[in-house]
């Protein structure tokens, strides 16, 4: 019997977790289910072969992802599943074509969200964040450690928020947008689809889909023209 089956043979009927991802977001991810004393067995799953058959403070790894998503032994409707992707285009594209997972959350218990806050499914929630009343946080997102998300602000889907961050009451992060550490959003302000907010930034306005802005206030980065392109302008 392989490594995998024996483990999948020794926790057969409880409800096992599954993190998709060993890299340093898996281990955080791990870390949170430690430290909550979450009662399920759990496995890490990465595409890295040579890591599979290693372990993580104890806890197997096994790989790569789509050979064992497709045993026989693994039992879906047992299993729940965390994609631990630090890529925002990644981890969607792997929800698309592992929608037949059934997905959970990881929130640390020393995050402090309230009652009234909405989150989704899959989504990772590291310590010391505080989250207002009125939030609707997505399924995939991932906050880092002490992050502040105002009262009334949306969180999309596949969006992620860096250590650090303070977005104001009334935010609007769209799908896949990624906020860098320590950036701060003034309130009612919308982060456009896949946008990136630098380090640091101070964001006074609406930043549009796919813009990568940083800087206080934040303001497009512009990066400096090749040497090709700078000669091709001259000639126009
Ligand atoms: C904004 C960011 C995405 C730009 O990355 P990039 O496109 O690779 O940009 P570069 O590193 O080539 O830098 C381009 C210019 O912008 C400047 N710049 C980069 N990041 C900046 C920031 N956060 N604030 C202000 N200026 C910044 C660089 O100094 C450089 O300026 P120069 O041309 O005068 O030397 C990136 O620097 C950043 O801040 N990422 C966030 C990282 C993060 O928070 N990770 C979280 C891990 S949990």
């Amino acid at each position: 019997m392989d490594f995998a089956a024996q483990w999948l043979e020794a926790h057969r009927n409880a409800e096992k977790t599954f993190i998709i991802g060993a890299g340093a977001l898996g281990i955080m991810t791990l870390d949170i289910l430690a430290a909550n004393r979450d009662p399920a067995p759990i496995a890490l799953i990465d595409d890295d072969v040579s890591l599979t058959g290693q372990t993580r403070y104890g806890f197997p790894i096994f790989g790569p992802i789509d050979g064992i998503l497709h045993r026989n032994d693994l039992p879906l409707a047992t299993s729940r599943f965390i994609l631990a992707i630090a890529d925002n285009t990644v981890r969607r594209s792997l929800s698309v074509k592992h929608k037949h997972l059934l997905y959970r959350n990881a929130i640390h218990h020393r995050a402090v969200v309230s009652p009234f806050a909405e989150i989704g499914t899959g989504t990772i929630i590291l310590p010391g964040t505080v989250i207002d009343p009125a939030v609707r946080i997505g399924s995939h997102v991932i906050i880092n450690k002490s992050v502040s998300i105002g009262h009334h602000t949306l969180l999309s889907d596949f969006s992620q928020i860096a250590h650090g961050v303070s977005i104001g009451g009334y935010g609007r992060v769209m799908e896949r947008a990624f906020i860098g550490l320590g950036a701060s959003v003034l309130p009612n302000t919308t982060i456009g689809e896949g946008a990136v907010v630098g380090a640091g930034a101070v964001v006074t306005r609406t930043v549009p889909d796919y813009a990568t802005v940083a800087g206080v206030p934040a303001k497009p980065l512009v990066k400096p023209l090749k040497e090709e392109a700078r000669n091709e302008e001259a000639d126009h």
